[in-house]
């Protein structure tokens, strides 16, 4: 058969792609970066360029094959606030290969979940989760409106996957779960642990996919489930046996502090028979069960972080001093990013409002040394504050957005998108600075501009040089998009994350990149080394440091993150 597959990059969809081609079948999948694509066409997978949001790709790509699997789905938006628009998206793209496929007879599997089902109860494929208006429940609307399409002459068929599907480069519930505890320096779990969750190996379940695509009949419910349920009590054990650290508890009221995005699925009671789907299709789960498969120790190699972050750092150390402000070398010349070095307090915010730090500087203007050059992404108070601004008098040049450059005085200079400036360096040579987009919230940057103004990010070159990206206040992956068309792949990334947000501005959306772009946008600039900044140290600061950390482990790139010389 020729099937389209979504999320045909991912973790189960890589794996469901060669168990499909060893099978003799002929795969297309969804691509929506150059990597997704050059990693599916080095698969001998047919990648077709989309996102789920093109209905009008998805619509073509499912009309001209023999059978669809939908795997993709927007964790990195539904794990960081908001599932309710991932899960809708996914609704729609389901609603569109619904009608596209409706009188083909085509097989239709779509990728599920396993929330929704009463605690304590052993859901059986026979089972239909309750449906309750929740963002959670959307998806499970979506399931049965998948189920539906029986009636409409499509083959269709849902797995509901277990929530952890483990294996080897898991990067996704267990391998967060064991990034926390190395960073906690505790294997936690919520109230007595006795909760579950069942599981399934990534292998195993590649496997179901294709029999499902193959034979599931219409209107299938099949489970993706080879364990029942395991205690998260007994996964904390082995976490906390293998790391050498203490296991404890977490109540249920500072679980999401504790796990961060993890804390809510963290605390689900979830159990699943397979005996109807192993009956149907002869499916056996045959790969270790999880406890098999976390005490065979892949989950536990040290990050790789440790050795190439401390390459990379050697060669080009950065020192951050908490907020945004970071101090590098760079071609012989000193750069800092937006100076702040004012003692914690209120400090005054457009529109009235007040700003709280909520921690002081890892080091003081004092300690700096010769600064040659600012990179100031812009002028709130949390990223140029009183001291910064005196400091700007002793520094050569401080390079800014336009608008700023008409306000700062003779020493600064306005960067427009794309604009660069060349500067000496002591040796001979220059060093290159461009000006690249930053967009301080969500949505159009005109829009956002109304109510944050101009912000700039940077991007630094020069002959033998590496590439350095500082992205300044940035929500916008498209503006990193932008940037990495450029000048990808960048080889240092100093990311503006922490997913600053404001109730009643923009809907309270993050202002800046949250733990999970942040990561994405790694991917984007195929940045080798990551400086997160602006993570910390002020009170409208809502993801720190674990969830950064989490984040990047959960996207298999913790390797890429350096967290800098403090001070
Ligand atoms: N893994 C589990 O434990 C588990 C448990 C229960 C259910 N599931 C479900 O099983 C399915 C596959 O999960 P997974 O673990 O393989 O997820 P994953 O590793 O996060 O992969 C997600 C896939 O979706 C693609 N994608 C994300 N946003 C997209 C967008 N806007 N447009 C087009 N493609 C997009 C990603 O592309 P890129 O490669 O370009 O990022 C990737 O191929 C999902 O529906 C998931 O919710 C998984």
């Amino acid at each position: 058969m020729r099937i389209f597959v979504t999320g045909a990059s991912g973790w189960i969809g890589s794996a469901v792609v060669t168990e499909l081609i060893d099978a003799g079948h002929q795969v297309v999948g969804l691509a929506r970066s150059d990597a997704s694509a050059a990693a599916l066409t080095a698969a001998g997978v047919q990648a077709v360029r989309g996102t789920l949001d093109d209905l009008d790709v998805l619509r073509e790509a499912a009309g001209a094959s023999d059978a669809v699997i939908h795997l993709a789905f927007k964790h990195d938006i539904g794990f960081t606030g908001d599932y309710q628009g991932a899960a809708e998206a996914d609704r729609r793209a389901v609603d569109t290969f619904g009608d596209t496929l409706a009188g083909t007879d085509h097989p239709f599997v779509v990728a599920s979940g396993l929330a929704g089902f009463k605690p304590g109860h052993l859901a059986t494929e026979r089972d239909m989760p309750t449906i309750d208006g929740s963002p959670l429940s959307i998806r499970m609307a979506t399931e049965q409106a998948v189920l539906a399409l029986a009636s409409r002459g499509v083959r269709s068929s849902v797995v509901r996957v277990s929530p952890t599907c483990h294996g080897e480069g898991d990067h996704g519930f267990m391998a967060a779960l064991v990034a926390i505890a190395r960073a906690k320096g505790v294997s936690a779990h919520i109230g007595d642990g006795a909760n579950r969750w069942p599981a399934v190996h990534r292998l195993d379940a590649a496997r179901l996919f294709r029999l499902a695509v193959e034979k599931a009949p219409a209107g299938s419910v099949l489970h993706g489930v080879a364990e029942e349920g395991i205690p998260i009590r007994d996964i904390a054990e082995v976490i906390g046996h293998h790391l050498d650290v203490p296991v404890t508890t977490v109540t249920p009221e500072t679980a999401s502090e504790h796990f961060a995005w993890l804390g809510p699925f963290l605390d689900l009671d979830v159990s699943a028979s397979n005996t109807l789907t192993r009956e149907l299709l002869d499916w056996r789960p045959t790969h270790p069960g999880l406890l098999e498969d976390l005490n065979r120790g892949h989950y536990f190699h040290a990050p790789s972080s440790v050795t190439p972050a401390e390459t990379t750092s050697d060669q080009f150390p950065v020192r951050v001093f908490g907020g945004p402000t970071a101090l590098f070398e760079y071609g012989g010349l000193r750069f800092l990013t937006d100076p702040t070095f004012d003692a914690p307090g209120d400090y005054p915010a457009p529109g009235g409002s007040v700003l709280t730090k909520t921690a002081p500087s890892a080091g003081s203007p004092a300690e700096l040394g010769l600064v040659d050059v600012v990179l100031l992404s812009h002028e709130h108070a949390d990223h140029l504050d009183r001291s910064g601004r005196a400091l700007l008098a002793d520094v050569p040049l401080t390079l800014t957005t336009p608008d700023g450059g008409k306000r700062l005085g003779d020493k600064a200079r306005g960067l427009a998108d794309w604009e660069s400036v060349e500067l000496d360096r002591p040796g001979g040579g220059t060093v290159t600075v461009t000006g690249v987009p930053a967009v301080h919230g969500p949505g159009p940057r005109e829009e956002v501009e109304a109510f944050s103004g101009q912000v700039v990010g940077f991007v630094l070159t020069g002959d033998g040089l590496p590439t350095v990206y500082v992205s300044g206040d940035n929500a916008s992956l498209d503006a990193v998009r932008e940037t990495a068309d450029r000048f990808g792949p960048v080889d240092t990334a100093v990311l503006f994350a922490g997913a600053p947000r404001f109730e009643g501005l923009f809907d309270g959306a993050p202002l800046v990149l949250d733990s999970a772009t942040a990561a994405e946008a790694t991917r984007i600039l195929g940045a080798r080394r990551v400086v997160p900044v602006h993570y910390d140290s002020w009170a409208h600061i809502t993801e720190g440091r674990d969830a950064l950390q989490a984040a990047f482990t959960a996207a298999g790139l913790a390797d890429r993150l350096d967290w800098g010389h403090l001070g």
